[in-house]
């Protein structure tokens, strides 16, 4: 029996035009997902999930993959289904999973218990995977399931910390940065990452000098930001922040909730604040220095907002017990 745990994500800069192959910078959240997971000699996968209310949802192991599958099985099931296509799996399978954050917020429950099963699977039959091959591995289940996605949110699962990254892993670059004056609003409502990515591809079809512009003009914004959190700049990475989110209010992705509690952070004296992921609901992010931190979040919870009193930065997946 092992236990695994792994870190979510949040995107700090170049959400969207990563799905199209420019730079992004994201971190690890310290809230985990944890999954336990034990090889079983009957031939059975059988899943305890309580955050998603499963309970002892079973099926033979020849039926990985096969039928319809719960949406709070599908992770674990689908990275099942690829980890033993390149390491076949001799036994049955138990896994149990438990999250410390609701998968409301948006904060990548999906990859990190993706990331957690495939890491726990090669520890107990004794794999050694390459990153590469982790990471390719745990994005392609993501992609089985959801179709499109720029795959961050397994780099952050996988590496923690915080991460320039581009599309599918072909860069992850970790930031080495001491820390971050980083404040997390959750807005209350669950945003549909899948149809907000279709809805900047639909813009994207319709007016491509235009769309391309932005995603340009983010690519920038991303360079910059990478410098200049080095540098320990904040208060030129919360610039950063309102710029990069003048070019998602032109994607057509930020609400009225979040632009009003990015509109209350920057007014309480945020150096700069931007919504972070797909928009439509989720998190918006703020930077302020340590004596305006109390009146940001004070602002951002005056105008509906949930303060996440949550580690950035945090460490990726690890075996916590073997
Ligand atoms: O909504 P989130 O936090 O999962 O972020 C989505 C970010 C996108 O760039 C829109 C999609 C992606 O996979 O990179």
């Amino acid at each position: 029996m092992i236990t695994v745990s792994a870190p979510g994500k949040l995107m700090l800069f170049g959400e969207h035009a990563v799905v199209y192959g420019y730079p992004s910078i994201v971190t690890a959240v310290g809230q985990r997902m944890r999954a336990t997971v034990e090889l079983l000699d009957a031939p059975e996968f059988i899943v305890d999930a309580q955050d998603v209310d499963i309970t002892s949802y079973k099926k033979k192991m020849t039926e990985l993959g096969i039928g319809e599958i719960p949406k709070g099985v599908q992770f674990v099931e689908m990275a099942l289904v690829n980890f033993s296509k390149k390491y076949p799996i001799m036994h049955g399978v138990y896994v149990k999973t438990a999250s410390e954050f609701s998968s409301q917020f948006g904060f990548g429950s999906s990859s990190a218990s993706t990331v957690c099963v495939i890491q726990a699977c090669a520890a107990l039959m004794g794999v050694n995977l390459s990153n590469k091959e982790f990471f390719d591995l745990s994005y392609q289940t993501v992609l089985d399931i959801q179709k499109t996605g720029s795959g961050f949110d397994v780099a952050a699962a996988l590496y923690g910390g915080t991460l320039e990254f581009v599309k599918a892993g072909t860069l992850m670059e970790p930031l080495l940065l001491k820390e971050m004056p980083l404040i997390i609003g959750y807005t209350g409502v669950k945003a549909d990452t899948t149809s907000l990515i279709l809805d900047v591809k639909k813009k994207y079809e319709n007016e491509p000098e235009k769309v391309k512009r932005i995603f340009e003009a983010i690519t920038k914004i991303v360079t910059d930001a990478k410098q200049k959190m080095l540098e320990g700049d904040w208060e030129r990475v919360g610039t950063l922040m309102n710029f990069n989110q003048e070019y998602l209010r032109d994607l057509g992705i930020s609400t009225e909730k979040l632009e009003a509690m990015i509109a209350a952070a920057k007014h309480a004296g945020a150096w700069g604040a931007k919504l972070s992921g797909a928009g439509g609901g989720d998190c918006m992010i703020a930077l302020a220095p340590p004596d305006k931190r109390k009146a940001v979040t004070d602002a951002i919870t005056q105008v509906g907002g949930q303060v996440m009193d949550v580690p950035v930065n945090a460490e990726g997946v690890k075996v916590e017990k073997f």
